[in-house]
């Protein structure tokens, strides 16, 4: 389904207006053992999840700009505070749980620099998305990894909204790239495949334990990640958002419509 931008600040409004009921009253609910296998794992998620996207919001001011889509800086600035959340209940579970918060990670710090390469709002969401549709498989395998009803809570809601901001994401890199030509869209997909498929070996293997947990050995992970992936790399096409398709069919016929007039000028010119 596309929406138009204004219908993604009404989504992200609502949904921000149907928080989270984590039932928080039942305190922590890790065994040992459990906590040990996570741990890692739901540091380096909660550090990845914590970003004040400040580069962000400046490219989405530019992009407004540029085209007029005004309701677009509003609709990033929502989608990053459903981000904050994302970070905020998941400290809120460590801390309970007795799982120290981490400040820097090695994944992290290279997805922060690459988010910023050329400083691009194209640049900068086709990494987020790329962590986003790994997160889509990452956090249902996460809640079967425990026991714990707080955490499997927090995963069914975080999962839910990255199916959101996958959606979001890619209809917006659609918006960004059309009109441009096909080799370009073929280097472009050439190079998310080029940032997609190694992320996802190095997620696959650093979280294995939870992966393994949640009943997911890494090439089932690795699978399901692809498969994903292959459908929301079409949904960054033009030709997906039908309204993008409708306005190229009409500019492509009233180019011809132009040349054919041209055609007809030339051709009584010469009768
Ligand atoms: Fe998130
Ligand atoms: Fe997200």
């Amino acid at each position: 389904m596309n929406r138009s931008m204004q219908e993604w600040v009404d989504y992200f409004r609502w949904n921000g207006s149907v928080a989270m009921r984590v039932p928080w009253h039942i305190g922590p609910d890790l065994s040992d053992t459990e906590r040990a296998a996570i741990a890692h794992s739901i540091q380096v998620f909660q550090l990845g999840e914590n970003s004040e996207g400040r580069h962000l919001m400046c490219y989405a001011k530019e992009w407004a700009e540029r085209t007029g889509d005004a309701a677009y800086p509003e609709a990033i600035r929502m989608l990053i505070v459903e981000e904050q959340r994302h970070a905020g209940v998941l400290a809120r579970f460590m801390e309970i749980n007795g799982i120290a918060r981490i400040k820097r990670g090695c994944t992290d710090g290279i997805f922060r620099r690459a988010r910023n390469l050329l400083g691009s709002l194209e640049i900068s969401i086709s990494v987020l998305v790329t962590a986003e549709i790994i997160a889509k498989i990452y956090y249902p395998a996460l809640s079967e990894a425990t026991a714990s009803t707080v955490l499997q809570t927090i995963c069914e809601q975080i999962h839910r909204e990255e199916i959101g901001h996958v959606e979001f994401q890619t209809e917006q890199l659609a918006r960004i790239r059309e009109g441009r030509p096909a080799p370009g869209m073929w280097a472009t997909r050439f190079l998310h495949r080029l940032l997609f498929y190694p992320t996802l070996m190095v997620v696959g293997l650093s979280h294995r334990m939870v992966l393994r947990r949640g009943d997911l050995s890494f090439w089932h992970f690795f699978a399901r990640c692809h498969q994903e992936f292959v459908r929301d790399l079409a949904a960054m096409e033009p030709q997906s958002i039908p309204q993008l398709s409708r306005r190229r069919a009409s500019e492509t016929s009233a180019t011809a419509i132009r040349a054919n007039s041209l055609k007809s000028r030339v051709d009584s010119h010469w009768l």
